[in-house]
């Protein structure tokens, strides 16, 4: 976090030690240079900046006012007094920050930051499902859009989803969009699921209307956490036989039953700060593995780097100093979805 009295030697020195390992020196310099101007314009302007854990190692260490999950930062979006707010993340998720935040100056420092996940589904195509499945409760992963939120009675994030499906108490529930969270959801809530777009309403055999299905999914993929194999792990357990896989539950429920741990990005932050193995294999973002490694020296990060989140990946100190000086790019939701969406969010957050 930045010092109240930074100074732009003093900045560098503070991410030297934390990334010395990680992030070449003279890149340090340079953005060290970079995040020191944000940090004066952040003051000026009364601005917080929010960072994903997938930021990059030098912007994760130098910038953020707060960092965390998708859960932590709601969390945060809904508590900041400043006047702006510069999300360091994806449009979903500075979107979810302009739903609690109308009266803010929403900023995201891309606008191609988009989400897979966002882009999947429609707010008509949960219209449609509502339609066919009347007074079932739908429940949207915060990886969407406004207007899909808008649509939904609560939202989930990685961290609470299978709280937030449990604590409908209903005999069935919609979940949308990312199919393979919605498996490891429905197995770990004791739940049959189906995908009523793959099952026609006359299929033989799978009938989408009967009630031994309690969760109704949709297909939407995370184009990154899809590309990791029960393969790649065999590999690397061959490889490294002490590796400790950690998966982000948007990975196939194949890959979390070959791995050892599955969370959302900070509970696998967390499980390696509060583990002692010598060595963990993390698929997710490979970002975070930098991040994880400059915080935890001692410990081996393996990654598999030719997998990236090209939307992430758009977040860099440039832009982000950009953001602040052209105050672009104003992140907008229209009034009347926003409303909507909020309802489902605040409910989310109720539940923790
Ligand atoms: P978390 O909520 O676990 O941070 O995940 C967000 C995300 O986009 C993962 O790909
Ligand atoms: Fe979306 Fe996947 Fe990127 Fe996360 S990693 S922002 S779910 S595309």
């Amino acid at each position: 976090m930045p010092q109240a009295q930074e100074t732009s030697t003093g900045l560098y020195e503070q991410m030297r030690e934390k990334l010395a390992h990680v992030v070449p020196d003279v890149e340090l310099r340079y953005k060290a240079e970079l995040a020191h101007k944000i940090n004066i314009l952040k003051k000026e302007r009364n601005a917080v900046v929010l960072g994903h854990n997938y930021m990059e190692p030098a912007l994760y260490n130098s910038i953020p006012d707060f960092t965390g999950d998708s859960l932590e930062l709601c969390r945060q979006a809904a508590k900041t007094t400043a006047d702006i707010i510069v999300f360091c993340g994806v449009r979903f998720m500075a979107e979810t920050a302009k739903i609690l935040n109308p009266e803010k100056t929403v900023l995201i420092p891309s606008p191609r930051a988009g989400c897979s996940l966002a882009q999947s589904i429609t707010a008509a195509d949960v219209r449609e499902l509502k339609a066919r499945f009347p007074g079932v409760p739908v429940v949207t992963y915060v990886n969407t859009y406004a207007d899909v939120k808008a649509e939904s009675d609560i939202c989930c994030t990685s961290g609470n989803a299978a709280k937030v499906v449990e604590s409908l108490g209903a005999e069935r529930v919609i979940f949308l969009p990312d199919e393979f969270l919605a498996r490891n959801v429905a197995r770990e809530t004791g739940r049959k699921i189906i995908f009523p777009t793959r099952t026609p309403r006359s299929a033989e055999g799978e009938r989408p209307d009967s009630l031994e299905y309690q969760m109704i999914g949709w297909q939407g993929r995370c184009e990154v956490h899809e590309k990791f194999t029960v393969q790649d792990i065999t590999d690397i357990r061959r490889q490294f036989p002490d590796v400790v896989v950690l998966a982000h539950p948007e990975c196939s429920p194949e890959v979390v039953d070959a791995s050892d741990f599955s969370g959302s990005t900070a509970a696998m932050i967390a499980y390696v700060e509060n583990t002692r193995a010598p060595r963990y294999l993390l698929l997710t973002e490979c970002s975070m593995g930098d991040n994880i490694a400059a915080a935890n020296p001692r410990k081996e990060m393996l990654r598999l780097c030719s997998v990236r989140c090209p939307h992430m990946n758009e977040i860099t100190l440039e832009q982000t100093l950009a953001a602040l000086e052209q105050t672009r790019y104003v992140v907008e939701v229209p009034e009347d979805i926003r409303l909507r969406a909020l309802s489902a969010v605040q409910r989310m957050i109720a539940i923790g």
